[in-house]
């Protein structure tokens, strides 16, 4: 297959009060909001090098609205759409939007809403935004966490690896890992990536009767002093760390989580391998053995397992749930050294 997409280019989320959640984004985060229009609010990072990486839209409950991928060609993009298509599922053409040119956008076998294009407009940054560095977008912010640009997006599905095999498939993932429970052959986790980076697209399990949900996004630091002084910063500005500062066995990133205004969770992630190998293959991991957290040394907090918009219902397969794994499965890292 000839690689069809190049890498994770925005999304778009939805807030019960999106007017709190943009501020909270500008004033506690260091996004920077460039646009409103249509009910749309979008927001950069200082170097995302498109106009905007994070949309925030109205909504009932926090979810994601729709996840983009920017495509490696024109001809890319309309291979995507016949290979979709071929695929069963019947996407949508539109001329342009805000900031980018003609677009597919479809809702994947598990829920989710996907949009591809490949013409984007290249940001430039005007008066005291400008850089002194041709390359950057931008000059570089020291506000609040400052992340440097999206980073990855991960997902609830019911099946693991059938999502990741239907992404694979039809658009040319590379599935790099996947975490089984230690107590049994269930997969609640895997990553997949279009590039070199572990992930840009992650995947938990779901067994709740919800989909399409997500389970948080995550934005990009320079160094893990950055990752340390965004946890300082948001801590002595209020915002709790849900979970880390600590890094992940795979993929090898550094990370922290915590929650916006409207309760979704947002990743700060930076370090981890990169990984060229075109024909890889996803290695098993498990939590005892370090999936989540690489020094074994630590359990998970329960809330991580919440996925958005909230749900009810335990995570299972189709194979069902044994009652003896029930509890490892609602969160197979909250055992001391699994998480
Ligand atoms: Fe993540």
């Amino acid at each position: 297959m000839i690689k069809l997409l190049s890498h994770l280019s925005h999304i778009e989320i939805t807030a019960p009060d999106p007017a709190a959640s943009v501020a909270y984004y500008e004033e506690q985060v260091g996004l920077r909001a460039i646009a409103s229009e249509g009910g749309k609010t979008y927001l950069r990072n200082w170097g995302d090098y498109y106009t905007y990486s994070l949309v925030i839209s109205h909504g009932p409950e926090p979810s994601l609205a729709v996840m983009a991928w920017r495509t490696t060609s024109d001809e890319a993009l309309d291979e995507a759409a016949r290979r979709i298509e071929a695929a069963g599922v019947q996407g949508d053409w539109h001329d342009s939007g805000f900031g980018h040119g003609r677009s597919y956008t479809f809702t994947g076998p598990y829920g989710h809403a996907m949009q591809l294009y490949w013409e984007v407009e290249r940001y430039h940054a005007e008066g005291r935004f400008v850089s002194i560095y041709p390359d950057r977008p931008e000059r570089r912010s020291r506000h609040a966490v400052a992340p440097r640009q999206l980073d990855h997006v991960t997902i609830a599905a019911s099946d693991v690896r059938g999502f990741a095999k239907w992404y694979s498939d039809v658009l040319g993932f590379r599935i790099m890992a996947y975490t089984n429970l230690d107590e049994g052959p269930i997969t609640v986790f895997g990553v997949l990536t279009t590039n070199e980076k572990s992930h840009d697209l992650g995947v938990v399990l779901d067994g709740s009767t919800r989909a399409g949900r997500i389970n948080h996004y995550a934005f990009w630091v320079d160094t893990r002093e950055d990752l340390l002084q965004a946890a300082d910063v948001l801590m002595e500005n209020g915002t709790d760390i849900e979970y880390g500062p600590s890094i992940h066995g795979i993929g090898e990133q550094n990370f922290l989580y915590f929650r916006d205004p409207s309760g979704m969770r947002v990743e700060v992630n930076t370090g981890g391998y990169r990984n060229y190998v075109p024909d890889w293959e996803p290695n098993d991991w498990t939590p005892s053995g370090g999936s989540n957290n690489f020094y074994r040394n630590s359990a998970m907090p329960m809330s991580m397992t919440e996925s958005f918009p909230p749900a009810d219902g335990p995570s299972a397969t189709e194979e069902g749930v044994h009652p003896d794994t029930r509890e490892a499965l609602l969160n197979p890292y909250a055992k001391h050294g699994q998480g």
